[in-house]
This record gives structure tokens, C-alpha cells and sequence, in this order.
């Protein structure tokens, strides 16, 4: 996608991660961008201003206090002049100080003079990621509508392993692209689960659903095509994400439902997903052996249901909840009996009898339920289902206001 005449304010934090915000400004000058840099104290460590502006083509601010830039142009005006803030990469520091409103320095002035919209790309070790205070800020951010990036699970410059890692600068732009996409989504944050979970009965083998997850990035993409903000969770599939999306990969259910939570608030949820129903109570730590002696029988659990719980929440529940129904038999009954045991608003439902080549094929035929009846929606491309729905979800959404 084209980026052409869009502005777009970069700010670098302090973190090793700043190198590859040199790559991003190059890959979105490739797309017709106009990049301004910001660079804060502790970026500069990191990367200079001479390579920032070389590669931008335009002079790097810095200063809160220049008082030639605050009559050429106030911070207010720099950020309000830019279609999308971009932060890459957001410390966990920068983070704290967005989610607390503090303004100490030109970077965190400008997030917080702005109306513009704001999109982060988090980097920092692992464990400060995954360190409280940083959930919270992180969910705070969310809730103020500021759209994230990444980060990525992978080796760490620390020596480390785990998400934390910037997104890298392809991604980046692609969420870039999502966030300044208009249509009738623009500005709706959508959450969205597909592909299958793997609950572990030892170290080598698991229990799982059969799933591709072909529906379910389709619907991640036709959502985005219409400018949502699109939090895609998804187990194991084996047709690739959406690009343009915040990923999250988790392997669980559990891992799902918490994938879920922390992704919240959300406008609207849309479970793709082929969640296990089970897991073992207690997965071996070794690989089990056959033979004699060996096991013969698993201990199960019954997953949490992670679309009832958000179908359920009361407070900070999604305007429209929306569940998929597999089905291999007497499916209008059964999902209409499964739409009111889990409080979701719709429930899509599928005949994924072997017969049918529904799953894992790139076809499906849908009846959607709601309240108010059933509507059958003809054997169609998943893709063409998926815009569909995503077309009824922003007419849905649009018409409440919400
Ligand atoms: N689902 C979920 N969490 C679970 C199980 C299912 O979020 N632990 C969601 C699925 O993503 C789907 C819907 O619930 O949107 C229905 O899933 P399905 O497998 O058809 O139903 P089950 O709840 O498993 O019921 P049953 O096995 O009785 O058909």
C-alpha cells in the first residue's frame, strides 16, 4: 500500500532497537512517506541525528527548549501537522511516561499535546515486558486508543529469549498502513482469535483442533481492509496471519484467553478460533514411553471458554461478541442452543463434516444467528464470507454508535 503524501511524526526512544528505526524511515520514504524525526536523549545514544536526518531527508528535533523551533514551529504544531505519531522504539520508560501523561522532554510533549493518532512499537527486555507495571500501561494505552506493534518473541540483545523484541520495520509499516487506512472501521479496535490451540500432553505431543485458520485471516484481513485496528490472537495455523495486524501467537488456551484479556478494551470480538476443550490436567515433563508400565490413559481439564468469558464480562464487554459454531450435525439447533449458552451476540455457523471439505479447503458456507433469526449465506470463498462479515460487523457497529 501506497503511503504517498502522508506524514508521519517518528519518534526514536532510548533502546538498541533504534537501529532498525533507521530502516523504518528509509522503507517508508520507499512508500511515499514524509518522515519527521524526533529523537530523545536517550536515542541518541543509539543512533545519531546526522543518520536520522540523512536518511529522511529533513532535520531531526530534539529540543523542547529551542526557542528557534517553538517560533519556526511549536511542538503542538509538529505533531498536529502528522497524520500518524509513530513511536519505534517505545521504551518501557516511554511508555510509563504516555501512560502517565508526564512531558519532560520534547518526545513526550508532543504525545501529549496531540490529537493525532499514535501508533507504538514496543522494545525492551523481556521481563520488563512482561513486568506489571508495564501490562497495566501498556492495557492504559490501549484504552486510549493508541494503536500496537509487536513486540516480537525472539533472541534479545540482552542474551535473553521472549517477546520484547521491536517489531521489525516491514511490520511496522504495515501496521502503519492499517492505522491509516480509512473506511467504515476506521478508529474500531477488533479482536480477533483463529487457527487451532496445542495443549501439551508431554514434551513432544499434544492435543489440538483440526484448524488451517483460513477463515479467520481472512476475517483479520477483510476487518483491517476496512480500517479496524485489528489484535489478531492465533494458535498454530498453518495459512500465515494477516499483514497489518497486531499479532499475537500463543499456543494454549490459556494462553489464548490471556492473549484475550490483555488486549481488551475492544469495540468488537470475533472467535475463529478451534480452541481445544481440553487439556491434560497435568502435562508429563518427560516424554512419555509406550510398553509396558507406560500410559495408557491422559487426565483431562476442561478449558476455560474464552469467548463465554468475554461474551459474559459485564463492564469493558465489546459491543458485538461473535462466535463461530463447527458443527457436524443438526447445526442450525445446535448453534443457536450454543449462541444463548454462551451470551455472544451472533454465532456463525459451519457444517465441517468431512464431507463438506469446509475444513482446511478455502471455501465454507455460513448461517449466521442472532436474535433476531438465522440468514443463510451461500457456499462462497472464505474470503468473500470473511468481507461480508466484516462489512455486516461495521454496519452493526456503526449503526449502535458505539
Ligand atoms: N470457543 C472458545 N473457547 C473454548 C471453546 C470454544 O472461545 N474453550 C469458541 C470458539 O472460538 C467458537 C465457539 O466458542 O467461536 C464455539 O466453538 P465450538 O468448538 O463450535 O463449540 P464448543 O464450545 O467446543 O462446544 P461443543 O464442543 O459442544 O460443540
Amino acid at each position: 500500500m501506497t503511503l504517498a503524501g502522508k506524514h508521519i511524526l517518528l519518534i526514536v526512544g532510548g533502546g538498541i532497537a533504534a537501529f532498525k528505526a533507521l530502516d523504518l524511515v528509509r522503507r517508508l520514504r520507499e512508500r511515499g512517506a514524509v518522515v519527521t524525526p524526533v529523537l530523545t536523549r536517550a536515542g541518541s545514544e543509539f543512533v545519531t541525528e546526522l543518520s536520522l536526518s540523512s536518511l529522511a531527508g529533513c532535520r531531526v528535533y530534539s529540543d523542547l527548549w529551542d526557542l528557534t523551533d517553538e517560533a519556526e514551529m511549536g511542538h503542538i504544531q509538529l505533531s498536529r501537522a502528522a497524520d500518524l505519531i509513530v513511536v519505534a522504539p517505545a521504551t518501557a520508560n516511554l511508555m510509563a511516561n504516555m501512560a502517565s501523561g508526564h512531558a519532560h522532554d520534547l518526545a513526550t510533549t508532543l504525545l501529549l499535546a496531540t490529537d493525532t493518532p499514535v501508533l507504538i512499537a514496543p522494545a525492551m527486555n523481556v521481563r520488563m515486558w512482561e513486568y506489571p507495571a508495564t501490562r497495566r500501561n501498556l492495557a492504559v494505552l490501549q484504552g486510549d486508543g493508541i494503536a500496537v506493534v509487536g513486540p516480537n518473541e525472539g533472541d534479545m540483545a540482552c542474551g535473553e529469549y521472549g517477546p520484547g523484541r521491536m517489531a521489525e520495520p516491514l511490520e511496522i509499516v504495515d501496521a502503519i498502513a492499517a492505522r491509516l487506512a480509512s473506511g467504515p472501521l476506521a478508529g474500531r479496535h477488533v479482536i480477533v482469535t483463529s487457527g487451532p490451540t496445542h495443549e501439551p500432553i508431554d514434551p513432544v505431543r499434544y492435543i489440538a483442533n483440526r484448524s488451517s485458520g483460513a477463515q479467520g485471516s481472512a476475517l483479520g484481513a477483510a476487518l483491517r481492509d476496512l480500517g479496524a485496528t485489528v489484535t489478531f490472537v492465533t494458535g498454530p495455523a498453518s495459512v500465515a496471519p494477516p499483514e497489518g495486524v497486531t499479532l499475537v501467537r500463543v499456543e494454549t488456551a490459556a494462553e489464548m484467553l490471556a492473549a484475550v484479556r490483555a488486549a481488551l478494551p475492544a469495540d468488537a470480538a470475533i472467535f475463529a478460533a478451534a480452541v481445544a476443550d481440553w487439556r491434560v490436567g497435568t502435562a508429563a515433563t518427560q516424554k512419555l514411553k509406550k510398553g509396558p508400565g507406560g500410559h495408557s490413559t491422559l487426565d483431562l481439564a476442561e478449558n476455560p471458554d474464552i469467548l463465554a468469558s468475554v461474551a459474559r464480562m459485564g463492564e469493558g464487554r465489546p459491543a458485538l461478541v461473535v462466535g463461530f459454531a463447527a458443527e457436524t450435525e443438526n447445526v442450525l439447533e445446535h448453534a443457536r442452543a450454543k449462541r444463548l449458552r454462551k451470551g455472544c451476540d451472533w454465532i456463525l455457523a459451519n457444517d465441517v463434516s468431512p464431507g463438506t471439505g469446509i475444513m482446511g479447503g478455502t471455501e465454507n458456507a455460513l448461517t449466521l444467528v442472532t436474535q433476531d433469526g438465522s440468514e443463510d449465506w451461500p457456499r462462497d470463498t472464505k474470503i468473500a464470507l470473511a468481507r461480508k462479515l466484516a462489512r455486516r460487523i461495521a454496519d452493526h457497529l456503526g449503526a449502535r454508535g458505539a
